[in-house]
């Protein structure tokens, strides 16, 4: 996943949804149920409060006391957190058991209509309620407090809370992993395209085609259609090279038979150059037809070694009878090479040329298959070429050995041909150290 990709950008707007949505509901869900555990709370204290008020009778000495405790124990139980107060001016305050020490703050209870507020109780903050009521005989007022501490309150939102936070991890969790799982999924089909773009690059395919998600139809048809104009216009090139190249051809033929003529003649020195410069023309043609031609075939049937091989070796006896030079053929395994038949036979019929040239006797040639390629050998038995001179043997143009008749193209054809078809040509002295150079071709093999 890297910075920008659509995976990451994915990623981060699910994280951002998944976290703020967490929080938002988080949140909401302890306001709500704190707000209803706070109103229910209410609402049983000042059930309470009405109780106690009923509950108290003034005694004929005119202290307040109860008929009877009230009807929740709690009230019993010596700091529970829940309290009560009778107060009546010039009496001492009647208090609940539960209170052992402290009271309830009376300022509280000085209004007809209940009110409520944290105030400090006699075990740390606590809700406290209070109203007052006049004495049936007109007497005064008793002043009513019930009061429970915050603590309560608290506990039971903070162990919610806690519960609460448990599951929206798990939530949390939940939700990342379904996310992840939907980014793949709806991600899918561009892996697919980057490898069917990869396919069409690699030429193992011509065209995208396929069944493709609606939004991205349109792109692969665009693709599709500008990979037949791409193809055409190659195509067409190639034509184009073909018919210049014909064209060419047939006049260079007739310069070059008038050339020769002339050499025979008293301009033989001119008439020499020109010739040379024909076979330049000539090779240049060859080079420059062999990439046109080799672009626009891929795809094509492949090559059957060592079946497309022997002829050309045949071929090549024949070129270098002159020079009684031994071609010997080894061989190897049959394979199908994915190598264009004409490429294939430009490769070999150069290098074969070469060793034909400069090898003393003897030429061997040989093959066999490496990492999913073949390696087809011509060992020599000629000057060879020193290393530091190789990389300059393939560069176009360029001869190392003026004495041969030669334009210094075929190396470098060789390796232009080689490399389009996925493979290359190496250059190196004899392994055993004796006099000679070893020229390999890799060349990739056709999968079924
Ligand atoms: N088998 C070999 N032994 C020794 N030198 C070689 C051999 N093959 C190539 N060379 C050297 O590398 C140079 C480049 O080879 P390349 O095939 O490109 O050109 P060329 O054979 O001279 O000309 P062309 O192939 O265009 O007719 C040659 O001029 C030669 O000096
Ligand atoms: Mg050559």
């Amino acid at each position: 996943m890297t910075r920008g990709s659509l995976r990451m950008r994915f990623s981060l707007a699910v994280l951002a949804w998944i976290i703020g949505g967490l929080i938002v509901v988080g949140v909401g869900t302890s306001a709500l149920f704190t707000r209803h555990i706070e109103s229910r709370f209410h609402a049983e204290l000042q059930q309470h409060l009405l109780e106690l008020a009923e509950l108290t009778i003034v005694s004929p000495d005119g202290s307040p006391r109860l008929e009877r405790p009230l009807s929740d124990p709690r009230y019993a139980v010596p700091d529970s957190g829940f309290y009560w107060q009778v107060d009546r001016h010039g009496f001492p305050p009647l208090r609940s058991p539960s209170v052992t020490k402290g009271g309830l703050d009376t300022a509280l209870a000085h209004q007809p209509d209940i009110f409520h507020r944290p105030a400090n109780g006699p075990t740390g903050v606590a809700m406290t309620y209070g109203f007052t009521r006049p004495i049936a005989d007109g007497s005064g007022y008793l002043h009513y407090l019930i009061a429970t501490d915050q603590r309560h309150l608290d506990d039971v939102t903070k162990a919610f809370e806690a519960e609460l936070i448990g599951w929206l991890s798990l939530l949390a969790l939940a939700l990342l992993a379904t996310g992840g799982l939907v980014i793949l999924y709806t991600l899918k089909p561009l892996n697919r395209l980057a490898g069917t773009v990869a396919a069409v690059r690699s030429g193992s395919a011509r065209r995208m085609g396929g069944k493709w998600p609606s939004e991205i139809t349109p792109l692969v048809h665009d693709l599709d259609g500008l990979l037949q104009a791409n193809e055409e216009m190659v195509s067409r090139a190639r034509l184009e090279a073909g018919n210049l190249a014909h064209g060419l051809r047939t006049s260079l033929a007739i310069l070059t038979d008038e050339a020769e003529t002339l050499a025979k003649g008293p301009a033989g020195e001119s008439a020499i150059t020109l010739l040379d410069q024909c076979r330049q023309i000539e090779r240049q043609l060859d080079w420059h037809l062999a990439r046109a031609r080799a672009k626009a075939s891929f795809g094509g049937p492949g090559t059957e070694m060592p079946d497309a091989l022997l002829p050309i070796i045949a071929a090549m006896r024949r070129l270098h009878q002159a020079r009684t030079v031994h071609f010997e053929v080894t061989g190897g395994p049959p394979a199908t090479l994915a190598i264009d038949s004409r490429d294939f036979a430009e490769i070999v019929s150069n290098l074969a040329d070469n060793a034909g040239k400069w090898a003393t006797s003897l030429i061997n040639i040989g093959w066999h298959t490496q990492d999913g390629g073949l390696c087809l050998v011509f060992t020599d038995d000629g000057p060879g070429i020193p290393a530091d001179e190789i990389a300059r043997a393939f560069a176009p143009g360029q001869r190392l050995d003026e004495n041969i008749m030669g334009n210094g193209l075929g190396l470098a054809i060789a390796q232009d041909l080689a490399r389009l078809a996925g493979g290359e040509v190496r250059l190196s002295a004899r392994v055993d150290g004796s006099k000679g150079l070893v020229a390999t071709c890799i060349l990739p093999i056709k999968s079924a």
